[in-house]
């Protein structure tokens, strides 16, 4: 890929491009930022690791919207974060001002492009941005599903005291409190999860899963997550990118998958160069299904205040 644009130079976003550069997942990557300075100095300090990593992706940042100009990939990482105690959707209002103007900026400087959320309460701003768009649904998707798994599959790991390597870990539904952790459809190297894990450690796994994030910030207090954040960001450009076609948990529009319609959720996808090739449907039992629909209804009713 030739050039990728991460709006938002914030612990995610310079993160998510500090990966990326790292990786040589494309040539270009360009930091967009309101505050002045905020991207430019991100880029700069990235471009001076480069020696040391020895990548050649060129790292620029600014100020200027035109600057999002023949990128091929948008990832947007602004907004304003959480702070102790607020839920995702505390934050709606003063996020869905934000994605307007930057969906606005994408339109007019890179109407060809894959785009993808990040900004919080991301089900719902993936579908905003969506509408807002017009786009074909597969080119607008957002992160959540790989840093929910990526945090269950480190917990599955903490429990066990096997290797990360040879876990598998997934999660639907909403970036909220009511995401499902699916312990039926993680594995460790093939092998069901459940045949190492008794009921009170898929408990705690589960619990812990579905309150990462606000463990995470509750300890660091000033911060959200980033880290994680960032590695779940380059999971999923990178799969772009190479055209891997993975099959990663995604924050999808949904036309008639899992029984939803005119709704945004996360599900496991088919992703690659084109976005989202296909929502991958799973045979979810009673108790999957209905934690999944009541996911789901959370979005609806956060929908409701857009
Ligand atoms: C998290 C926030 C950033 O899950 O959504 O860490």
């Amino acid at each position: 890929m030739n050039k990728i644009s991460i709006i938002g130079a914030g612990r995610v976003g310079e993160t998510a491009a500090y990966i990326i550069a790292q990786q040589e997942m494309c040539s270009e990557v360009v930091l967009l930022d309101i505050r002045e300075g905020a991207a430019a100095g991100a880029a700069l300090d990235i471009s001076q690791s480069a020696s040391y990593f020895g990548f050649d992706t060129r790292v620029t940042g600014g100020t200027d919207p035109a600057l999002l100009k023949d990128s091929e990939l948008v990832v947007i990482t602004a907004g304003s974060p959480r702070k102790p105690g607020m839920s995702r959707s505390d934050v709606l209002d003063i996020n869905r001002a934000v994605i307007d103007t930057l969906v606005d900026d994408v339109l007019k400087y890179a109407p060809d492009s894959l785009l993808l959320l990040v900004t919080n309460p991301v089900d719902v701003l993936t579908w905003h941005a969506w509408k807002r768009t017009g786009w074909e649904r597969g080119r607008i998707f957002g992160q959540a599903g790989v840093l929910d798994a990526s945090r269950m599959a480190a917990f599955m790991a903490e429990e066990t005291g096997l290797s990360i390597k040879d876990i598998h870990a997934l999660v639907i539904g909403g970036h909220g409190d009511s995401m499902v952790p699916l312990t039926r459809f993680s594995t460790i190297n093939g092998a069901p999860a459940t045949a190492f894990l008794d009921a009170a450690s898929i408990e705690r796994i589960n619990e812990r899963t579905r309150h990462g994030g606000a463990e995470v910030l509750a300890l660091r207090q000033i911060s959200s997550a980033y880290n994680g954040p960032a590695a779940a960001i380059a999971t999923m450009v990178d799969a772009i990118c190479y055209n891997r076609r993975r099959v990663l948990p995604c924050v999808c529009n949904l036309d008639g998958e899992y029984g939803q319609t005119d709704i945004t959720g996360g599900v496991p996808a088919i992703i690659g160069r084109n976005g989202i090739e296909k929502v991958v449907e799973l045979p979810l039992d009673d108790a999957e299904r209905s934690g999944f629909q009541a996911s789901i209804d959370s979005i609806r009713a956060d929908l409701k205040q857009l």
